[in-house]
C-alpha cells in the first residue's frame, strides 16, 4: 500500500518545455481535457497571451519564468482552500534557494504574493474545470519576474536580478520542481494543513498591520489577524467582529 502522501513524490512529476505558447495554464487545461493524469509542468520561454488574476493580462517576455502544473482531482473540496497557502511556501522557498543571503526580506502576502522588500516579484494564479469525465482539473500557474517587470500596475513591483540573481529562468525553474513536489507531500490533500500553515505564518507579512482588501464589490479596512485553519484571512474591523476572506487583493497601508 502506498504511503500517506507518496502521490506527490518528486519522480512522479514530468516536465514540458515550450519555447511559445498562448498561456501556459491555458496549455496544461487542454492536456487535462486530452486525457492528461497530472503532474504534468508546462513551462514557456514567452507567454503570448499570458493571464493574471481578475481578468487582468500578464505580460510575457523571454527572460522571467512562466510555469503551470496541472493536478487532477488534488483533494476533497471541502480541503481546497489550503492549497494555494503551500502553493506560497514551495514559490517562496524556490525563491529565496536563489538568492543570495542577506539581502531584501522575501515574503509572502496572502494569499501567495510573493514580495522581496515588500514588491512584487511573483504572480500565481489557480485556476479549476471539471472535465467531461467527472474529474476536476486545477491548474497553478506561476510568474516570476527575474529579468523583467511590469510598468504600469498600482503596486511596487520588482525582479529577482535586482537582488543579486544573475541566472535563468531554468534555474528558479529546477528549485520550483523540487520544492513544489516537497510541499505538495506535507500539503498531503490538504490533510497537512497545520503544517503548512505554520510554514507559511513564518514567511508571511503584514500580520498585525492595517490593510486594505480589495473585494469584487467593495474595499474592506482593518487590521490583519492572520488566516484560520481552512487559510481564509481574517480582518478585524475594529467592531469587535473579525471577518473571514476567501479571496481579495490585500494592500498595506503603509506601503502601497
Ligand atoms: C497574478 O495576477 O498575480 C497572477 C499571475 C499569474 C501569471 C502566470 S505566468 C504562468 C501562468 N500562465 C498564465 O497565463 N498565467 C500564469
Amino acid at each position: 500500500m502506498p504511503s500517506r502522501g507518496s502521490r506527490f513524490s518528486l519522480d512522479e512529476f514530468r516536465h514540458e518545455a515550450l519555447s511559445e505558447v498562448g498561456s501556459t495554464n491555458s496549455e496544461c487545461l487542454a492536456r487535462a481535457r486530452a486525457g492528461d493524469f497530472g503532474l504534468l509542468w508546462i513551462t514557456a520561454s514567452r507567454q503570448l497571451a499570458g493571464r493574471g488574476r481578475r481578468g487582468r493580462a500578464w505580460t510575457s517576455e523571454p527572460g522571467n519564468l512562466y510555469a503551470s502544473l496541472l493536478l487532477i482531482d488534488p483533494a476533497p473540496p471541502e480541503r481546497l482552500a489550503s492549497l494555494p497557502l503551500a502553493v506560497a511556501v514551495a514559490v517562496h522557498a524556490a525563491i529565496r534557494a536563489v538568492l543570495p543571503p542577506g539581502g531584501d526580506p522575501v515574503e509572502v502576502k496572502w494569499p501567495n504574493d510573493i514580495l522581496i522588500g515588500r514588491r512584487k516579484t511573483c504572480g500565481i494564479l489557480l485556476e479549476g474545470e471539471g472535465l467531461p469525465d467527472g474529474r476536476r482539473a486545477l491548474v497553478i500557474g506561476i510568474g516570476i519576474n527575474i529579468r523583467h517587470m511590469p510598468q504600469d500596475v498600482p503596486y511596487g513591483v520588482t525582479r529577482l536580478a535586482d537582488h543579486g540573481f544573475g541566472a535563468s529562468p531554468e534555474e528558479v525553474f529546477a528549485h520550483l520542481f523540487r520544492e513544489m513536489a516537497d510541499v505538495l507531500k506535507v500539503w498531503d490533500e490538504g490533510r497537512g494543513m497545520t503544517e503548512i500553515s505554520r510554514r507559511w505564518r513564518a514567511v508571511a507579512c503584514g500580520i498585525g498591520e492595517k490593510i486594505t482588501v480589495n473585494l469584487s464589490d467593495r474595499s474592506l479596512v482593518g487590521t490583519f489577524a492572520g488566516i484560520d485553519d481552512k487559510g481564509f484571512l481574517m480582518l478585524d474591523t475594529g467592531h469587535g467582529e473579525i471577518l473571514p476572506i476567501a479571496a481579495g487583493d490585500v494592500f498595506f497601508d503603509r506601503t502601497e
